[in-house]
């Protein structure tokens, strides 16, 4: 699993990185773009929302709710991730923090219409993954979804499966989402729904 300084030398190659793996249908990043589309499609359903992007990286999605007039705040360990969605993004509250740590007090003060996240969550594990929703749902704004757009499998033998498949490059510390998993955790605590887009690829629609 990367840690803070891998994305930072990551961060100028990775559009590139995701292209030619989205491209080629493969793990990790085949149906990216429909994931991105799906969560696009979902926030623009909202005139100028208040959007929070956990894990912005490049800012490939957030970039274009900005540009759509959604007002962007983020948080991302990377500062060289940062400093290239900064230059797509100049007016976005875009915040260097470590989610591991939860959130930055300065972003729960507020309220979001749509709270987003492409390819970030996996590096937390199931536990955390459980207590960051927790602390995410209050911040919905009336009737507003978190859209979990990651490396993500209906079932933990569709995991296995792809995991053979992929097993000369599959990052084995990296925790993707098992939907009836989370599905389960979060029972009685939020409603979940999940759209596959490939074989290793889906969005999880997280609401109160
Ligand atoms: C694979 S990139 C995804 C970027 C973007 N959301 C996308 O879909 O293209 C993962 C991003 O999550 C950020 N990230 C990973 N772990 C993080 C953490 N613990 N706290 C904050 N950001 C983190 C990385 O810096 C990187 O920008």
């Amino acid at each position: 699993m990367l840690n803070k300084q891998g994305f930072n030398l990551w961060a100028n190659d990775y559009d590139k990185t995701v292209q030619v793996s989205e491209e080629n249908n493969l793990y990790p990043f085949a149906g990216y773009k429909d994931i991105l589309d799906f969560i696009f499609n979902e926030a623009m359903q909202k005139n100028h929302s208040a959007v929070l992007d956990i894990g912005f990286g490049t800012g490939i999605l957030a970039s274009k709710l900005y540009e759509h007039g959604h007002y962007i705040n983020g948080v991302d360990f990377s500062s060289e991730m940062i400093e290239i969605a900064k230059g797509k993004m100049p007016l976005a509250n875009l915040i260097e923090w470590d989610i591991t740590y939860g959130l930055p007090e300065r972003l729960k003060a507020k309220n979001y219409e749509s709270i987003i996240s492409t390819y970030a969550l996996h590096h937390l594990t199931d536990e955390e993954k459980k207590r960051f929703v927790q602390e995410l749902l209050p911040l919905l704004a009336e009737g507003g979804k978190i859209y979990v757009g990651d490396i993500s499998f209906q079932t933990r033998a569709d995991l296995e499966n792809c995991r053979n498949a992929s097993i000369n490059y599959w990052d084995e510390d990296e925790f993707y989402f098992v939907f009836e998993e989370i599905e389960s955790a979060l029972k009685g605590i939020a409603k979940c729904k999940f759209y596959p887009f490939s074989h290793c690829g889906g969005v999880i629609v997280i609401s109160k």
